[in-house]
């Protein structure tokens, strides 16, 4: 009697234990539940990814440029999209440098995601080049940084045209091939502004809750093609070019400070578990620090409290823009 007290009393020790080992583990947490269980018990990219024809739009920068250099580690066959193509040699250089690739495993391909007319002779390219592509990173994307009041339309259809419309355009032309093929993934970098709504940012939320309902309801119509998986990515603040090539109040104007941006994600984290929602077919991975990590949850479950929330946190990032320092940059504990 008295041992078998205490094997229960152990058992309910073990499993508080396990219990508060999982809360200080999302307390920590810089991804959702699920990344982080596919990050620790799912599919390795090691195991999956190598062989593999991928293509990473906006590869010349910040998240793409980091994909391109962990995929090509790995052992992936690239091909790497953009519209600085001398951009894109130095990172097919680098790639080549710290990979067993060749030459002929890299393709760099010129690619305005806006100019939706060269789409499907891009597609064909990589296509004669590697005969199939396994994966499509829609990656390509610009945020914006200005207030709905102050800002002209030209942006918000700028916004739109590239961040959806060239993105849907582009995965028309390769899904007609996976589908031909019947398997392949199609990962788009969505973001956190594509669950919750934030100020300086009403177009560029648009233009991600867009392609996150879009990319929702295409995956409904694929249910007769289980091995076309549709994951979309969605980060809080990482470490990129993103902030430099914002789109602000007008078309002509590039944003006067783009302030410190060290307080965000580093960028290899986010690549990182990005291709671990890749390799595990998550269908959707929140991948960011605290706060923005939690809003997401409260977002999701619990929308009145992340209004209230976002009223308060939006008022300091406007204080953040208009005082020339990173919108986000009262949020993080690195930065105090
Ligand atoms: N960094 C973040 O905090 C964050 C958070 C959430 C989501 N995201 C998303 O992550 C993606 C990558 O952004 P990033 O942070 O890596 O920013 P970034 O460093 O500015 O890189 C953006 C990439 O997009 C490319 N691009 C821009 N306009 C293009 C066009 N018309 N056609 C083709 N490519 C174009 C750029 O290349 P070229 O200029 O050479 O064309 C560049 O390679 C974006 O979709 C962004 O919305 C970023």
């Amino acid at each position: 009697m008295a041992w078998g007290c205490a094997v229960c009393g152990l058992l309910a020790l073990g499993g508080l234990l396990a219990l508060l080992a999982q809360l200080a583990r999302w307390l920590r947490a810089d991804g959702d539940l699920t990344v982080l269980w596919a990050e620790w018990r799912g599919r390795r990219p090691e195991n999956e990814l190598p062989g593999k024809v991928v293509w990473v739009t906006g590869a010349s920068s910040g998240i793409g440029e980091e994909l391109a250099y962990q995929l090509a580690k790995i052992g992936a066959l690239l091909a790497i999209s953009a519209r600085r193509e001398d951009e894109l040699e130095r990172v097919k250089k680098k790639c080549l440098e710290i990979s067993s690739l060749g030459e002929k495993d890299i393709l760099v391909l010129r690619l305005d995601l806006t100019d939706r007319s060269s789409h499907e002779a891009a597609t064909n390219s990589v296509l004669k080049h590697f005969g199939k592509i396994d994966v499509l990173v829609n990656n390509g994307g610009r945020s914006q940084r200005s207030l709905f009041v102050d800002t002209n339309l030209d942006v918000f259809s700028a916004i739109m045209e590239l961040n959806y419309l060239g993105t849907i355009s582009l995965t028309k032309y390769v899904l007609n091939h996976m589908i031909q093929r019947k398997k392949g993934k199609i990962v788009t970098m969505s973001s956190v502004m594509g669950i919750m709504g934030a100020p300086l940012a009403s177009g560029y939320c648009a233009s991600k809750h867009a392609l996150q309902g879009f990319f929702n309801s295409l995956r409904t119509e694929l249910t007769d093609y289980p091995e076309i998986s549709i994951i979309n990515i969605c980060p809080g603040p990482v470490q990129s070019k993103i902030i430099q090539n914002v789109f602000t109040e007008n078309l002509a104007k590039s944003i006067e400070n783009s302030g410190d941006q060290s307080h965000k994600m580093p960028t290899d984290r986010c690549v990182r578990l990005t291709l671990v929602s890749m390799a595990n077919d998550l269908k959707e991975a929140w991948i960011s620090d605290h706060p923005y990590l939690a809003v997401c949850y409260l977002w999701q479950y619990a929308p009145t409290w992340a209004w209230w929330l976002m009223n308060k946190m939006g008022k300091k990032r406007i204080q953040n823009f208009k005082s020339g320092v990173d919108a986000d940059v009262s949020y993080s504990r690195k930065n105090k």
